[in-house]
C-alpha cells in the first residue's frame, strides 16, 4: 500500500511538472472575431445551403433550380460542413459569450449543418430544401439573444446577405 501510494504521488508530481512547463495547447489563432466570421464565413457557408434549391413561379411559368452535378453537389457539402466546423469556432475561448447557453446555440447550428451534410450526401434536394428552415432556425435564435439593440444590424443584413439573412 506504502509504495502504491509513493508511486502516485511521484506520478502526480511528474504530471504537474510537466504541466507546469508545456504550452496549454496547439496555438490556436482566434483573431478572427465572431462578427469576421459571421461575415467570412458561416453566412457565406449558409448561402451556398440556402441557394441551392428553389423555384420562382412568375409570368412566365415556373423555373425550378437543384444540384446536378458533383460540383454544384460538393458546394452544398462545402456550405453544411463549413457550418458544422464553425460552430466549434465560435465555442473558443474568446468567442464564446459564456459557456452555457452560446455552447448550445453553437451545437444546434453544428447539429442543422450536419442533417443538411447527409442530405447533400444522399443528394436529396427536397431534404436540403426543407432543412434550410432548421439552419435558418439556428442562425435566428442565437441572433435573437446575442445579437441584439446593434445599430449596424440592418447594414449587415443588406450588405452581407442580399438582404436574406437573418
Ligand atoms: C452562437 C451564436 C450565433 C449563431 C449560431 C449564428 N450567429 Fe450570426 N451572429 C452572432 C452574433 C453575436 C453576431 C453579431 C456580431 C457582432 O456584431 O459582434 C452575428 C452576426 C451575424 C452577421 C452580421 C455580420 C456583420 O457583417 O456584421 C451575419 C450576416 C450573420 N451573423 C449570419 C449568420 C448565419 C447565416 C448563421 C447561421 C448559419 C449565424 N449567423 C449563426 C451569433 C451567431
Amino acid at each position: 500500500m506504502r509504495t502504491k501510494i509513493g508511486l502516485i504521488v511521484a506520478a502526480a508530481s511528474v504530471v504537474a511538472a510537466c504541466a507546469a512547463d508545456a504550452p496549454t495547447g496547439p496555438p490556436f489563432r482566434t483573431d478572427a472575431t465572431v462578427r469576421m466570421l459571421m461575415a467570412n464565413l458561416v453566412d457565406p457557408a449558409a448561402d451556398l445551403v440556402w441557394d441551392a434549391v428553389g423555384t420562382i413561379v412568375d409570368v412566365n411559368g415556373e423555373n425550378h433550380w437543384e444540384p446536378e452535378t458533383e460540383e454544384q453537389w460538393l458546394s452544398v457539402r462545402y456550405g453544411a460542413m463549413s457550418m458544422i466546423e464553425a460552430g466549434n469556432l465560435l465555442m473558443m475561448d474568446t468567442r464564446a459569450r459564456d459557456q452555457d447557453q452560446w455552447i448550445r446555440l453553437s451545437e444546434a447550428m453544428m447539429d442543422a449543418g450536419t442533417l443538411m451534410f447527409q442530405a447533400a450526401e444522399d443528394e436529396d434536394a427536397d431534404r436540403v430544401f426543407a432543412l434550410g428552415e432548421d439552419v435558418y432556425n439556428a442562425c435566428n435564435n442565437c441572433h435573437m439573444l446575442y445579437w441584439i439593440d446593434d445599430a449596424d444590424r440592418g447594414r449587415a443584413i443588406d450588405s452581407a446577405s442580399g438582404g436574406a439573412a437573418p
